[in-house]
C-alpha cells in the first residue's frame, strides 16, 4: 500500500505527465543523469514580477486576458537521483495581455503546505489528505482560476496574479480525487471529470453541474487500479481508456515515488458510457499507452476521439537515473468506437514525436476539424535515447503543428534548435461570433528562446500558421518544459 499522503500524491502527479518517459527499466544506471533536471526541463530557481514585456511583432488588441501554463518545478532538491519529473512542486507561469500590451509576467509556486514549508513561509491550513503542490494543469473555472493534478490533491485556487489562495473543493462537494483533465461542455455548462486513485476499485465520473457543485458520480468498476490520466467526453458519451499501467502495492511498499507499472495481465480496453450515468460497454484494443485526448465527438452510432498514444509497452518512470529509455514517442491517432458492430478501428493520423494535443475549446465534445499539437526536441530524445545513446534524426524537431483533420494534412511552424516549444492553446479571435471559422484565431504557446537562454510568448495566427508570429513576448526568465495550461480572457 502507499504510505501516505506523499506517495498518494505522487502516484498523482505520475500521470500528470503522460509526458512521461516511455522506458524500458531494464539496467540499471549508475550515472547521476536526470534528463529531467537539464535542457529545457531545467527547474528555475525564482520567482519573478516583470511589467511591460518587450514585444517583437505586434499583440493583437482583442487578447486581453492571461495565459498561464502549470509544470513541475522541483523546490529545494536534495539528491538529483530521487527526483521524478511528476513529483516536482507545481509552478504557473502567466503573461498578461491587455490592450496590445504585455503588461507583466510573473511565475509562482503553488503553495502547498509542503510549498510553504520549503519557502518559509504559514500555510494557513488545515492541511487537506493527499496534499501536493499541484503541477499539470491550471484552468478557468466560474471566474475562478484552478491548479490540477489527478489521483488524489485537491486543486488549488490562484488569484489573477497567481498568488495561491488555497484548496478548492467545489463547495464541499468534492470528495477525494479529482483529475487533471477536465472536460468542459460550454453549452451544457457542465465540468466533467473522471478520477482515479491507487485505493479505489472503480473510477469516478465526476459532472460539476453549472451551479459549481459536483451533482452526480457515476463509479465505475475496473480492476488492478489503472492510471487514466485523461478521458474523452462527446455530446452523448464519456470515453474511459482503460490502459495496463496499474498501480503496485510492492513498488509503493519498497518506496518508489511513482508505483505504477506496465501490467501485461492488465487488458486494454475503450470503455463508452452514457454522458447522463448507465452501464459502460467496453471494446478491447492492442496494447498501448494512451496519454491525451485531442477532442472527442458523436458519429452517428460511433463515437470518434482523437488521442497521442504510446507504443507499448510504456513505462511510469522518469525518475533519477534510470529514467528514460524509451521505445517511442506520442503520435497521433484517431480511434472510432462503432457502437452498433462493437469494435474499434485505430487510425494514425500524425507519426511524428507530439504531445499536448488541443482543439478550440468551444468545441469540446462537438465535432472539430482543427487540431494543435507541439513537438519538442528535449522531449523526444528524452523519450527515444535508448541503450545505446542514439535517439533517431526525428527527435530532433522543434515544431507547433496544425492539424487539418477534415483534409488530412498538417500545417508545421517550425522552430530552431533549442527552441522547445510547449503545448500550444488556441484563443478564438472573437469568442462572441458563433459564425467564425474554427481555426479564426491564435495558437500561443511558451517556447524557449535560445539567443536569449529565455522564453518568449509566441503568438501566431492560427489562420496562417507556418508565417511569422503575429507578435514575440520576449520574458524575463525561462518557462521550463512542463504540461498544460490556458488562456484566461478577462470576464
Ligand atoms: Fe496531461
Amino acid at each position: 500500500m502507499l504510505r501516505g499522503a506523499a506517495g498518494i500524491a505522487a502516484a498523482g502527479a505520475l500521470v500528470g505527465t503522460t509526458n512521461l518517459p516511455a522506458a524500458a527499466r531494464t539496467r540499471e544506471s549508475t550515472d547521476r543523469h536526470c534528463p529531467f533536471l537539464e535542457g529545457a526541463f531545467m527547474p528555475v530557481t525564482e520567482e519573478l514580477t516583470a511589467f511591460d514585456l518587450p514585444v517583437t511583432g505586434r499583440i493583437p488588441r482583442e487578447l486581453n486576458g492571461r495565459l498561464l501554463r502549470n509544470g513541475p518545478n522541483v523546490l529545494g532538491l536534495e539528491d538529483p537521483r530521487a527526483h521524478h519529473w511528476m513529483l516536482g512542486d507545481g509552478m504557473v507561469h502567466g503573461v498578461r495581455l491587455r490592450d496590445g500590451r504585455a503588461e507583466w509576467y510573473r511565475n509562482r509556486w503553488v503553495r502547498s503546505s509542503q510549498v510553504a514549508k520549503k519557502l518559509g513561509e504559514f500555510y494557513p491550513g488545515p492541511v487537506p489528505p493527499d496534499d501536493f503542490a499541484c503541477n499539470t494543469h491550471v484552468i478557468p473555472y466560474r471566474g475562478r482560476i484552478l491548479a490540477l493534478q489527478e489521483s488524489g490533491p485537491l486543486p488549488y485556487e490562484l488569484d489573477g496574479e497567481l498568488n495561491t489562495v488555497g484548496t478548492y473543493d467545489f463547495r464541499g462537494t468534492l470528495e477525494g480525487a479529482f483529475t487533471a483533465h477536465t472536460k468542459y461542455d460550454a453549452e451544457a455548462g457542465e465540468l466533467h471529470a473522471l478520477a482515479y486513485y491507487p485505493t479505489w476499485d472503480h473510477v469516478r465520473h465526476l459532472v460539476v453541474d453549472p451551479s459549481g457543485r459536483v451533482a452526480r458520480t457515476t463509479r465505475i468498476p475496473v480492476p488492478d487500479a489503472p492510471m487514466m490520466h485523461d478521458f474523452a467526453l462527446t455530446a452523448k458519451h464519456v470515453v474511459v481508456f482503460d490502459i495496463p499501467i496499474t498501480f503496485d502495492p510492492a513498488a509503493a511498499e519498497r518506496g518508489d515515488p511513482v508505483p505504477y507499472v506496465w501490467n501485461r495481465q492488465h487488458p486494454s480496453r475503450v470503455g463508452v458510457m452514457p454522458r447522463t450515468g448507465g452501464a459502460v460497454r467496453w471494446f478491447e484494443v492492442d496494447p498501448v499507452f494512451y496519454s491525451h485526448t485531442l477532442n472527442a465527438y458523436d458519429e452517428g452510432s460511433s463515437v470518434v476521439v482523437d488521442v497521442t498514444t504510446y507504443p507499448a509497452p510504456f513505462y511510469a518512470a522518469g525518475r533519477g537515473t534510470d529514467g528514460p529509455s524509451a521505445n517511442g514517442t506520442g503520435r497521433l491517432e484517431r480511434w472510432t468506437v462503432d457502437l452498433r458492430h462493437g469494435r474499434v478501428r485505430q487510425r494514425t493520423l500524425d507519426d511524428r514525436p507530439q504531445e499536448f494535443p488541443r482543439v478550440n475549446e468551444a468545441l469540446v465534445s462537438r465535432r472539430h476539424r482543427y487540431g494543435y499539437s507541439a513537438a519538442a526536441a528535449d522531449m523526444s530524445v528524452a523519450y527515444l535515447t535508448t541503450a545505446d545513446g542514439n535517439p533517431p534524426d526525428r527527435a530532433f524537431s522543434n515544431a507547433l503543428i496544425k492539424h487539418d483533420l477534415l483534409r488530412d494534412s498538417t500545417q508545421v511552424h517550425r522552430l530552431p534548435k533549442g527552441a522547445a516549444a510547449g503545448e500550444a492553446v488556441f484563443v478564438p479571435r472573437d469568442p462572441a461570433d458563433r459564425r467564425a471559422a474554427e481555426d479564426d484565431g491564435y495558437a500561443v504557446a511558451y517556447v524557449h528562446n535560445p539567443d536569449r537562454g529565455a522564453a518568449d510568448l509566441v503568438i501566431l495566427s492560427a489562420l496562417d500558421f507556418t508565417g511569422e508570429p503575429v507578435a514575440r513576448v520576449h520574458l524575463p526568465g525561462r518557462v521550463p518544459l512542463g504540461f498544460h495550461g490556458s488562456w484566461i480572457p478577462d470576464a
